[in-house]
């Protein structure tokens, strides 16, 4: 056992004797790793994730570390945005597996200790859910077309958009329905394609419809709720006319369908249905807003736990920027009483290796960046690969992108597949263990980033991930944090668990004072004396 693996172990021992009323909810200071269903392990050989292939690589996660997994919707649906397009929200897609497949699934995470987060969808359905066909065939004011925001057109014969309001996927956020009597007729609303008609949520029963689908899936032990499109559910009254143009799919400009006051009430609501389980099930808001404040609503003290900080997964690589975002997150959330959610990358961004520059510089900002994340106060989400170091494909041929944002914006955004690749596992042809075949080509170069190529591989970005991880265990769980007195390019900062990390985020080394016993770093650091240099675009985490 090396010196610092002793030194946890201790802090273990007394972390594991404290009195119960410190007990704190596991998902304050969580890791949580997101699975994209579709791109992480296939257990029967059609190409396409499934529930069965996470089962098989669980040992994968419990190694690397991690509380919790978030599965992306697994849910019965046709598929046109990869599944939040949800059909049947009690039912699992056969091309992800079964009922019984999930319920092992989440026995067998739960053995592990390890928790599971579902991802609910409900801005949207699929234009293909019961509801939809059912207001399609009932018809102009129907209680069936209550569900969804059916308007009338603009123009003598109705031929315009009810609005001006754009999709997020490109195009208009309105199509026209053919009425059951054969004439073109009412419009209505999808903030993304088509096929993902929007709800109407000052409808009472959407509202208890989403009530009993929380409750089914807390009935089979989800321990928490990833909210997609947190902040969309409500649009202004009158839906008037939006004023500023888009600008992409994570654009955060104030819009008459974001951020509406109602949404707040949907979420005290659903508190309640949350505590009144046992086992602090949690919820997380997927929201992207314009500022930090706007955030911090949503995790109120009788609203979610959690929110995604999307200001901070925004952040260039600098030290002055990270440092603002970090202070900035921090402090506007104290107001609240919440901690942090901190996330560099999801299944809808471009993997942060390559926003960081790619190649071996993307590289050693990504880990650089990773090492500061964990060090910060509050829970941490995982994006799977990003353990791995794995960069955007940006390179995928046109014919196999199945993103919808590649059509809709008229062939010119590749969209978000390059971020959706398949996983990596062992072997050296592609996919590399993922299954027989992928949905997705994988690169020949991920030879060399394997899990198999990267567990023999001590300098691996995998066993830094492990690495901190595992220290994170003992000296992560903290609320707050010091600045310390560093050089410019150095952000160094000490937790109130005893943690410091310090990380150099310029291009030349920089010498500072040893901050304590070194516990893990990017890069190989030398210590001797009371100064040490810590090499440029490098990150190290020391014991206090
Ligand atoms: C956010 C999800 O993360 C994204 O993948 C999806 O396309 C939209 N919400 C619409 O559901
Ligand atoms: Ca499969």
């Amino acid at each position: 056992m090396s010196e610092s693996e002793a030194t946890v172990t201790r802090v273990a021992t007394a972390a594991a004797s404290s009195s119960p009323a410190h007990r704190q909810p596991w998902w304050r200071n969580a890791v949580i790793y997101e699975i994209y269903v579709r791109s992480f392990a296939d257990g029967n050989g059609d190409g396409v994730g499934d529930l069965i292939g996470i089962r098989s690589r669980l040992d994968h996660l419990a190694e690397l570390g991690v509380d919790a997994v978030w599965l992306s919707p697994f849910f019965a649906s046709p598929m046109a945005d990869g599944g939040y397009d949800v059909r049947d929200y009690r039912a699992v897609a056969p091309e992800f597996g079964t009922l019984d497949d999930f319920d092992a699934l989440v026995a067998d995470a739960h053995r592990l200790g390890i928790r599971v987060v579902i991802d609910v969808v409900p801005n949207h359905t699929s234009h293909e859910h019961p509801w939809f066909t059912e207001a399609l065939a009932a018809g102009p004011g129907s209680p069936a077309r209550d569900r969804y925001l059916f308007r009338p057109g603009r123009g003598s014969d109705g031929a315009e958009p009810p609005n001006n309001w754009e999709s997020v996927f490109g195009g208009s956020a309105w199509t026209r329905v053919t009425e059951p009597d054969g004439r073109p007729g009412e419009w209505y609303l999808h903030l993304f394609a088509p096929e993902q008609p929007d709800l109407n949520w000052r409808n009472p029963e959407v509202q208890s419809e989403f009530r009993d689908v929380l409750r089914f899936w807390l009935d089979r032990g989800v321990d928490g709720i990833r909210i997609d499109v947190a902040h969309g559910l409500f649009k202004a009254e009158g839906l008037p006319d939006d004023t500023a143009d888009r600008e992409g799919i994570l654009d955060t400009t104030p819009r008459p369908y974001w951020d509406q006051e109602e949404v707040h009430d949907v979420y005290r609501d659903w508190r309640a249905l949350l505590d009144s389980y046992p086992g602090d099930r949690m919820a997380v808001a997927e929201a992207w807003l314009p500022t930090l404040e706007r955030m911090s609503r949503y995790v109120r003290p009788d609203e979610l736990h959690q929110a995604f900080n999307f200001a901070f997964l925004s952040t260039d690589f600098d030290p002055g920027a990270f440092r603002e975002v970090i202070d900035a997150t921090v402090r506007t959330l104290a107001e609240v009483n919440a901690l942090p959610t901190w996330v560099l990358s999801n299944h809808d961004v471009v993997r942060h290796t390559t926003r960081y520059g790619g190649g071996e510089q993307g590289l050693r900002r990504a880990r650089t960046a990773v090492l500061v994340m964990l060090a910060l106060p509050g829970a941490t989400y995982l994006y799977q690969g990003e353990e791995l170091g794995l960069e955007q494909v940006t390179d995928l041929p046109d014919e196999v992108l199945q993103d919808p944002v590649w059509r809709r914006s008229g062939y010119t955004d590749r969209g978000r597949d390059g971020c959706r690749v398949p996983i990596p596992w062992d072997g050296d042809q592609p996919p590399f263990g993922f299954g027989e075949r992928s949905w997705l080509p994988v690169p020949e170069a991920w030879r060399t980033r394997t899990v198999a190529a990267q567990t023999t591989d001590p300098d691996s970005t995998l066993r830094m991930y492990q690495q901190a991880l595992g220290v994170r265990r003992v000296l992560g769980g903290s609320a707050r944090l010091d600045w310390l007195d560093t050089p410019d390019t150095v952000l160094g900062f000490r937790t109130d668990s005893g943690l410091v990390c310090t990380a150099n985020m310029g291009t030349d080394p920089v010498e500072i004072n040893v901050p304590g016993e070194l516990l893990v770093s990017t890069q190989q650091v030398h210590v001797s004396g009371v100064t040490t240099v810590l090499p440029p675009e490098s990150a190290a985490w020391w014991r206090a």
